[in-house]
């Protein structure tokens, strides 16, 4: 398996908790090393053009609004088969179905305010890297 990259970004629910520091010590000691990271609270204008694929769906304008309700760190994790293992280490989408020592299931308290995102497949980062840290 070769080294990937994936898009990951703590939200700001997980920002406001206190716990940058306990979730990137999960990526660390998973073998996924930081390569690039930012800081910053995002414009209505970046978190809709992020969630574009959902901008169909119900929760978009709650999910735009959480996204820019407080900084967030915006972050590439790279390792071996970096994408599946960083969207195992988060969990289910819902923490309630998340599994037990997921990122979701200790971090989270709704399926809107989840802790982290994570790239679903190598094209989504690829696309999602380019987003915050091309050009
Ligand atoms: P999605 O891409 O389905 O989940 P994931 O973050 O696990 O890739 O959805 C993007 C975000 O939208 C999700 O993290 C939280 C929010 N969301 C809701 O608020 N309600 C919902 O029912 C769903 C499916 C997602
Ligand atoms: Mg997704």
């Amino acid at each position: 398996m070769a080294l990937q990259r994936t898009l990951s970004i703590i939200k700001p629910d997980a920002v406001a908790k206190n716990v940058i520091g306990e979730i990137e010590t999960r990526f660390e000691k998973a073998g996924l090393k930081i390569v690039a990271l930012q800081m910053k609270t995002l414009s209505k204008e970046e978190a809709e053009g992020f969630y574009a694929e959902h901008k169909e769906r119900p929760f978009f304008a709650d999910l735009v609004a959480f996204m820019t309700s407080g900084p967030v760190v915006v972050q590439v994790l790279e390792g071996e088969n970096a994408v599946l293992l960083n969207r195992d280490l988060m969990g289910a989408t819902n923490p309630k179905e998340a599994a037990e020592g997921t990122i979701r299931r200790d971090f989270a308290s709704s399926i809107d305010a989840n802790a982290v995102h994570g790239s679903d497949s190598e094209a989504s980062a690829a696309r999602e890297i380019a987003y915050f840290f091309g050009g």
